[in-house]
């Protein structure tokens, strides 16, 4: 396919930031014609950049230096559900969103649960171990997985499609491809574990006005195995979600945390008499539309932040006592370099992993700079769930030791000898 237009789409990440110069675009309808492509790329020694849902926001799925895109946007089936053991088994490319459309009636629900669930496939999520909003409770892609098949340069298919649940036989080579960004090989298909679905949940906002604050209602919150979302935003931030989707926030705080809780028939009571005697800024959603409502307000953060021009986003992880400095030392340091930035903060708090976003005139790299040097020097990680892409892969060498890159280097040595597969993302 070379259509100019469709093409050129897949050429440009979702923030419109980081541009590929791709000419052609690979569609592969089965594994097969999938491993074909592939064996034929490593033989003509092509590169080839794999694309899912194209949602990276750190420049992953951006041909930078390829002139050929693979997209699994025609690996649609779901090949079997197992209402047995709670499993399911679909191709690389079913979005997130025709996942839980399939699985809606069938009384369990998927894992992990992000804002691009429209956008964001299989296989993309795979690749970059995808975290989202309940990772506090379920985990990230990781540990959804099952079992997957693999398409490689070296090895052609891996098929690590165990039919059992309980598979010790070996490596399991397959999970390598976990979090690999597509460097190691093209993921096609996976068996992932499905959740039961809860009798009931429970959504709370919290306002507060200090960070301390805002980790003493987070303990509160902790203490309840129902806890499924630890949220975070600020009012700077939500006052352009108002704007961006004509939302209103119930209270003026200077930061929230929003709570989701699935549990049993008397988890609300639970919940209701344990929030009852909570002072200040707090809304409990009544029922599943005012549970959006609130949700919207957390939800929309990335797409009205867009709307201010040139963002410079960073994906942080740190211990929780640590986020606060992190955050006042990044403003302190902005603020060293032009009055005119500002940066936003959200994200998953529970898990210790914010997203500060900084919009500024300033080059990128001096923005990065500033920020994952500042990560860096406090020891946090400069890819809690985005990855590294092409947009970080400048500053691997500063988060990893030497053994830690030598092992990843070798790693991609042998499933991609001739370096065919996207090339500049990660290394
Ligand atoms: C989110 O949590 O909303 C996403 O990771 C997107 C973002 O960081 O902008
Ligand atoms: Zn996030």
């Amino acid at each position: 396919m070379d259509d100019p237009d469709v093409v050129r789409a897949c050429n440009v990440d979702w923030t419109g930031k980081v541009v590929g110069g791709a000419h052609f675009l690979l569609r592969p309808s089965s594994s097969a014609q999938l491993e074909l492509i592939l064996m034929l790329a490593n033989r003509l020694r092509t590169p080839i950049h794999i694309q899912g849902g194209n949602t990276s926001l750190v420049g992953g799925a951006t041909p930078v230096n390829s002139d050929f895109i693979l997209t699994t946007s025609k690996l649609k089936r779901i090949r079997h559900f197992d209402s047995q053991l709670g499993r399911v088994t679909c191709e690389a490319g079913v979005t997130l969103g025709e996942l839980s459309e399939y699985l809606r009636g069938t009384g369990y629900h998927f894992g992990v649960d992000l804002a691009s669930r429209e956008s964001a496939t299989v296989g993309g999520m795979i690749s970059t171990n995808a975290g989202g909003i309940h990772f506090i409770r379920h985990g990230g892609f990781r540990d959804q997985v099952v079992s997957l098949d693999l398409v490689t340069p070296a090895f052609g298919l891996i098929s690590a499609s165990s039919k059992y649940l309980k598979d010790n036989t070996g490596i399991d080579v397959g999970r390598i491809a976990i979090g690999a960004e597509g460097t190691i090989g093209v993921v096609t298909s996976a068996t992932l574990r499905l959740i039961p679905n809860s009798a009931s949940s429970y959504t709370v906002l919290f306002g507060v006005d200090t960070f301390s604050d805002a980790l003493e209602k987070l303990r509160f919150a902790r203490q309840f195995a129902t806890l499924s979302v630890a949220e975070f935003f600020t009012y700077d931030g939500v006052v352009l979600v108002e704007e961006a989707i004509g939302a209103r926030v119930p209270f003026r705080s200077r930061y929230y945390l929003l709570f989701q809780f699935d549990g049993g028939h008397l988890m609300e009571q639970e919940l209701s008499d344990a929030f009852r005697n909570i002072e200040g800024n707090v809304a409990v959603a009544s029922d599943a539309v005012s549970a959006k409502k609130l949700w919207a307000l957390r939800e929309h953060h990335t797409l009205a932040i867009s709307t201010l021009g040139k963002v410079d986003k960073y994906d942080v992880s740190f211990e929780l006592g640590q986020i606060e400095e992190f955050w006042s030392s990044a403003n302190k340091r902005l603020e060293s370099l032009t009055s005119s930035a500002k940066a936003y903060i959200f994200g998953h708090l529970g898990d210790g992993n914010v997203h500060l976003n900084v919009v500024s005139r300033l080059s990128s790299a001096v923005v990065d700079e500033a920020i994952i040097g500042l990560t860096l020097e406090m020891g946090g990680s400069i890819s809690a769930e985005h990855g590294i892409g092409t947009l970080k892969s400048g500053y691997l060498s500063r988060a990893k030791n030497d053994a830690q890159l030598q092992a990843m280097r070798a790693i991609k040595a042998t499933f991609d000898p001739n370096g065919i597969l996207n090339p500049g993302v990660i290394f």
